[in-house]
């Protein structure tokens, strides 16, 4: 690997004034973490974040691996993220740009956006909200999607998230295991000029069984759209509000209190609730924000991620705003009213740190390449400075393209690795310190002592393959599952590395010279389509779901240029294999259903029918030959333990 490589040492204008400045000053950093390693995060604890009751204790590992930080330490993180920036002089200055799917732009300010929370954790108590209590956030990206999540911190209730594309079923699945009870949705969502429902799932999902602990739901007008309101239960947001004060006193919570869950899938059963601390979360949140983006009072951050995912939270809804910075929140999708879109937006707001997924680049390269009107070029991006990546593996010539046309050759990108479970980035480029290979996320971020390792968990030699891991809990890791500590325990602290590391499903290879990391992808039954995750699994009870034509599914990953991978899902129907047009119409109809249990980004993009699927003599499902034929692969894997090998042939055939 080391011969190809190409390095991109940071610009030395870049290096000078960046917070963590040249590679001596990162090495430092990890060396002071390595020499006293508590004392380097509660250093850190200590300078970015206001504590009502500072801590005495660092790092409780008495119940590992149920880790606890700054557990005697009390604060608020809706304090950290508004007032505190008020109380520093920055009342006035622009907290949020909006920019609505059809361009209206909404700026507000900390005082703003402090008083708009103010009323909603007021309403949220006048509904009979408490600490503890959990609430469901329902709604798509918005002003006020951004303070309901504050509000909810600012009362210690536990917000959890859900994004805009889940199904009725999706969301009744999360309503239920968090045991909310409070819904906060808006009447619709506005995509790409469309008017979708939101309001109207909200009523779905609570007309199926398992939502019993909901008592009300309150209502955002974003479109005035028609929304049928349950007398007693349902209530617009503006009467919830009307006639609350402004300001409501902070509730102070401990370090360990959960600030958020946030529902993510892992290789079996249904998503886990991850669930997140107040303490240690937002101190990471704020750090990356500071040492990966280097964020600073003047810049325009914009992450692209929605709020219904990890990227938005970390990086909209907390790191920014705990350090006092200027955001844009945009509501539409990058290709609407064209594929320029990004480009202008950067452009009118004078963006100069640009966060965003390689599928969404490697899509605009497309169209790029096919009409000048819509390619970099035709903007002026000089004010960026900062580039990311996240989500997915960014391939080298995404990461050329991104870094020649977006970037103009001199701003760096940082390509960073981290998960819904780790809270912040764990492996990624600083923007001043790490020369730059495309294809890389580089190097641990300081504090974070990721490794890979072999099956028993010893380290692996540089430039050999293996499985990633954390070797010290860090202060912003996931806590807990919602209501499952055991698979807490099975799924991220397994008995193969004797319970002390943490697993977090990649596999990775470090660069025999450098050390850099590659992450290699999955290693257990996750899927990562367009950045999204989703569990092979999950897909499948889907497709089963579908009883009356169903009788077996079995779901793999192949690699796809646009989305990096693509959900392949092979079906056994109960009725004789159909081809042509009969086909084509059994797999609309098995999307469709697919995209009611789960959502629209769980459709599978080929669905192929067999009598039967691969299996062996014992009757498992042999998946990496779906793998090979999914991607249209030779078979060269030893077949002879398969029970019925002329199901191959049959499966290679496109339906
Ligand atoms: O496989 C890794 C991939 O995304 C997974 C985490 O997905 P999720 O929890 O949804 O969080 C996404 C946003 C942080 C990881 O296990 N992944 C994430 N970032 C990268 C990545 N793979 C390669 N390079 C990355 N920069």
């Amino acid at each position: 690997m080391s011969d190809e490589l190409k390095i991109y040492a940071p610009d030395p204008a870049v290096a000078a004034q960046a917070r963590v400045s040249g590679m001596a000053a990162y090495e430092a950093l990890c060396k002071e973490a390595e020499t006293d390693y508590e004392g380097f995060w509660a250093q850190r604890a200590r300078e970015l974040i206001s504590w009502k009751t500072p801590f005495t204790k660092v790092l409780d590992e008495s119940e590992a691996p149920f880790f606890k930080w700054f557990s005697d330490g009390t604060l608020n993180a809706s304090y950290n993220c508004l007032d505190r920036n008020i109380e520093r002089g920055l009342g006035d200055k622009t907290a949020l740009i909006f920019e609505a799917d059809g361009g209206e732009v909404t700026k507000v300010s900390y005082s703003e956006l402090l008083a708009r929370t103010c009323r909603i954790a007021n309403a949220l108590r006048a509904q009979g909200v408490k600490k503890g209590d959990r609430v469901v956030i329902y709604i798509a990206m918005s002003i006020d999607g951004v303070a309901a999540m504050q509000a909810c911190a600012r009362i210690g209730a536990i917000h959890s998230v859900v994004f805009g594309g889940f199904s009725a079923q999706s969301l009744r699945d999360r309503i239920e295991d968090t045991g909310a009870k409070l819904v906060i949705t808006a009447d619709e969502q506005v995509r790409g000029g469309k008017h979708l429902p939101l309001k109207a799932i909200v009523d779905e999902a609570l007309a199926l069984d398992g939502c019993g602990a909901i008592e009300k739901v309150l209502v955002v007008k974003r479109t005035g759209g028609a929304v049928t309101m349950k007398e007693g239960r349902d209530l617009w947001m503006a009467d919830a509000v009307a006639g609350l004060p402004d300001s409501c006193e902070p509730e102070w919570v401990e370090a360990e209190h959960p600030l958020f869950l946030l529902y993510t899938s892992g290789s079996t059963g249904k998503p886990k609730g991850v669930q997140h601390s107040t303490g240690g979360y937002l101190l990471h949140a704020a750090l990356t924000t500071s040492w990966t983006f280097d964020l600073r009072e003047d810049d325009v951050f914009w992450c692209t991620a929605d709020i219904g995912w990890v990227t938005g939270h970390s990086y909209i809804t907390y790191g920014p705003l705990a350090l006092g910075g200027t955001e844009i929140v945009f509501e539409g999708v990058p290709t609407y009213p064209d594929a320029g879109r990004f480009w202008k937006m950067i452009q009118d707001h004078k963006v100069t740190i640009f966060y965003t997924a390689p599928t969404a680049i490697r899509s605009l390269i497309k169209a790029a390449e096919a009409n000048d009107a819509v390619h970099p070029k035709s903007y002026d991006l000089s004010s960026l400075r900062i580039l990311g990546s996240v989500g997915e593996p960014i391939n080298p010539a995404a990461w050329e393209w991104y870094h020649l046309h977006v970037g103009g050759g001199r701003c760096p990108i940082v390509d960073t690795f981290w998960q819904t479970e780790t809270g912040g980035h764990m492996i990624t480029p600083l923007p001043g310190a790490t020369p730059l290979v495309p294809g890389s996320c580089t190097l641990p971020f300081p504090g974070i002592q990721a490794a890979v390792v072999d099956e028993t968990g010893k380290d692996v030699p540089w430039g050999q393959g293996g499985i990633l891991v954390v070797k010290r809990p860090w202060p912003s890791m996931i806590r807990n599952i919602w209501g499952d500590p055991e698979r807490f325990k099975k799924s991220y602290y397994p008995a193969d590395f004797q319970g002390k590391y943490y697993l977090a499903g990649d596999g990775a290879i470090r660069d025999p010279k450098t050390g850099y990391f590659t992450i290699t992808g999955r290693i257990d039954d996750v899927l990562n389509v367009s950045g999204h995750r989703m569990g092979t699994m999950e897909i499948e009870s889907a497709l089963v779901s579908c009883t009356e034509l169903v009788a077996e599914a079995a779901v793999v990953g192949r690699p796809d240029d646009t989305t990096g991978e693509a959900i392949c899902a092979f079906v056994v129907l109960k009725r004789p294999r159909p081809t042509g047009d009969e086909a084509k119409a059994i797999a609309k109809q098995l999307r469709d259903h697919v995209g009611k249990e789960i959502g629209p980004i769980a459709k599978p993009k080929d669905i192929r029918f067999g009598d039967n699927l691969p299996k062996t003599r014992s009757g498992k499902i042999m998946r990496r030959l779906l793998r090979s034929i999914a991607k249209g692969e030779a078979i060269t894997q030893d077949t002879s333990t398969l029970e019925n090998p002329a199901i191959l042939d049959q499966l290679s055939q496109n339906n």
